[in-house]
C-alpha cells in the first residue's frame, strides 16, 4: 500500500474529512516572515529567522505532516511600506501563517490587514499593546511579550533600589511611548516622580546634547528603551559621558538584548526586567543555547527564543488539526491549548492571546546577564480594550 493511501485510510477514523487530510497531507505549508533584515533592527530579525528555521530542521522541516516553505519579506522596521508588504505576503505569495514583525509601527500596520483577511497571525516579536489589547483577534497570537509586560515591573525595581526621580529616555514610537506609559503607571503608583522625558526620533542615534541634559538635571535613574544597534552606541555613549557610575541605567531588557558583546564594560551594573535571559538554569533554556550556537555561531538571545517558541507553538498546534490549515476554529482552538517548556520557562496563551509569562530581574556583571530575582510571576497582560477578555 502507497503511504498516501495508508494515510487516507487511517484519517478516516479520525474526527477530520479524509479529503481534507488527503489534501492537507501533500500540499507544503507556506510560512510568512515579516521581518527586519536591514537596519537597525537587522540582527533581531535574523535572530529569530535563524532560531525559526533550526528549530524547524529538528523537527524534520515539516509542521502537521506537511513540508514547511519558508518565505521571507525584510519589513526595514518602516511602518509605511506595511500594508505593501503584508499584502505581498498574503495575496501575492498566498502564505497560510503570517509571523512576525519586529517593530511596534510595522505591527499595528499589519492588524488592520490580517484581521480583514483573517491570515492566522503569529506575532514574534512587536509589544505593541493594541496587537492583544484594542485590536485582538481570534486569529492573530503573540509568542513574545507586551511591552506592558516588560516595562511595568521595572517601576518597583527602581522603587525599591531608592530611585525616586527619574529621566524616561525613548525611541518615540508606539513601542517607547508604550513601554514609557507602563513605567510611569507603576513608579507614580509607588510614589516616583518623572523630572524629564526624552523623545528620540527612531531609529536616530545621536545621543550628545541629551546626555549632558541627563547630567546636569541629576536624577536618581534613567529608564530607557532602545534596542539592536541603537541599544549598543546608547549605552556606550553614556558610559563614554561619565554618566555610568553616576546615574544608573534600567530598561526593559532589550537596552541589552543581543549587543552585550558590543556594549563591554559599559553595560555593567545595568538592570533590566524581561521575560528571558540568557543564564536561565533550565534544560530547555541550555539544550537552545548549545544548538544555536553551534548553528549560527552567536549566542541566542530573546529574538531567538520567540522563533524558537513560534515553531513550537505552531507544530503543537499543527499535529493537532494534522495540518489542516483550513481548519482555522480548530487550529485557533489547539493553539489556545498550548502549553510549553520553553527557555524562558512556563508558556502558556491568555484569552487575548499575549504569552503568560515570567519576567526576570536581571542584571549584567562580569559581562553577562544575571538572574538577580523573579520581578513578577507569571505576568498576564491587562489587555485594556480587548474583546476576547470577559
Ligand atoms: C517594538 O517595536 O515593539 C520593539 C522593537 C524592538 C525590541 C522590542 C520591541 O527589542
Amino acid at each position: 500500500m502507497s503511504l498516501s493511501r495508508r494515510t487516507f485510510l487511517g484519517a478516516t477514523a479520525a474526527s477530520f474529512a479524509a479529503g481534507r487530510v488527503f489534501a492537507a497531507s501533500k500540499a507544503k505549508i507556506r510560512i510568512g516572515l515579516l521581518l527586519p533584515y536591514s537596519g537597525t533592527y537587522a540582527a533581531l530579525g535574523n535572530n529569530i529567522t535563524d532560531a525559526m528555521k533550526l528549530v524547524a530542521g529538528k523537527l524534520g522541516n515539516k509542521l502537521g505532516g506537511r513540508e514547511i516553505e519558508w518565505v521571507a519579506v525584510d519589513d526595514e522596521s518602516d511602518p509605511a511600506k506595511a500594508p505593501a508588504n503584508v499584502n505581498k505576503l498574503i495575496s501575492g505569495e498566498k502564505v497560510d501563517i503570517l509571523t512576525g514583525p519586529v517593530h511596534s509601527g510595522v505591527a499595528m500596520a499589519m492588524m488592520q490587514i490580517v484581521r480583514q483577511e483573517k491570515t492566522l497571525t503569529i506575532v514574534t516579536n512587536a509589544g505593541a499593546q493594541a496587537v492583544t489589547g484594542q485590536l485582538c483577534a481570534p486569529n492573530v497570537f503573540r509568542t513574545s511579550f507586551s511591552n506592558w509586560q516588560t516595562s511595568y515591573p521595572c517601576a518597583e525595581v527602581m522603587l525599591k533600589d531608592g530611585r525616586k526621580k527619574a529621566v524616561l529616555m525613548f525611541w518615540n514610537y508606539s513601542f517607547g511611548q508604550e513601554s514609557m506609559a507602563a513605567f510611569k503607571e507603576g513608579y507614580s503608583k509607588g510614589g516616583g516622580t518623572i523630572v524629564k522625558e526624552i523623545a528620540v526620533p527612531f531609529p536616530q542615534t545621536e545621543f550628545q546634547a541629551n546626555l549632558s541634559e541627563i547630567a546636569s538635571l541629576k536624577p536618581d535613574a534613567v529608564f530607557v528603551f532602545f534596542a539592536g544597534a541603537g541599544a549598543a552606541k546608547f549605552v556606550k555613549d553614556y558610559a563614554d559621558a561619565g554618566l555610568r557610575d553616576k546615574i544608573p541605567l534600567y530598561g526593559s531588557g532589550f537596552l541589552t538584548e543581543g549587543v552585550l558583546g558590543a556594549q563591554g564594560a559599559a553595560a555593567e551594573g545595568i538592570k533590566t526586567t524581561l521575560h528571558y535571559a540568557d543564564s536561565l538554569d533550565n534544560g530547555p533554556n541550555k539544550k537552545f543555547r548549545a544548538a544555536f550556537k553551534e548553528a549560527t555561531g552567536r549566542e541566542a538571545d530573546v529574538y531567538a527564543v520567540a522563533g524558537h517558541d513560534t515553531v513550537h507553538v505552531l507544530a503543537q498546534a499543527l499535529d493537532k488539526v494534522q495540518g489542516d490549515t483550513s481548519a482555522q476554529k480548530e487550529l485557533i482552538a489547539a493553539l489556545e491549548s498550548v502549553r510549553l517548556d520553553s527557555p524562558r520557562g512556563p508558556f502558556r496563551f491568555s484569552k487575548a492571546h499575549n504569552p503568560i509569562q515570567n519576567i526576570y530581574l536581571r542584571q549584567v556583571k562580569g559581562g553577562k546577564e544575571t538572574v538577580i530575582g523573579i520581578a513578577q510571576k507569571e505576568a498576564e497582560d491587562p489587555a485594556f480594550g480587548c474583546a476576547m477578555v470577559k
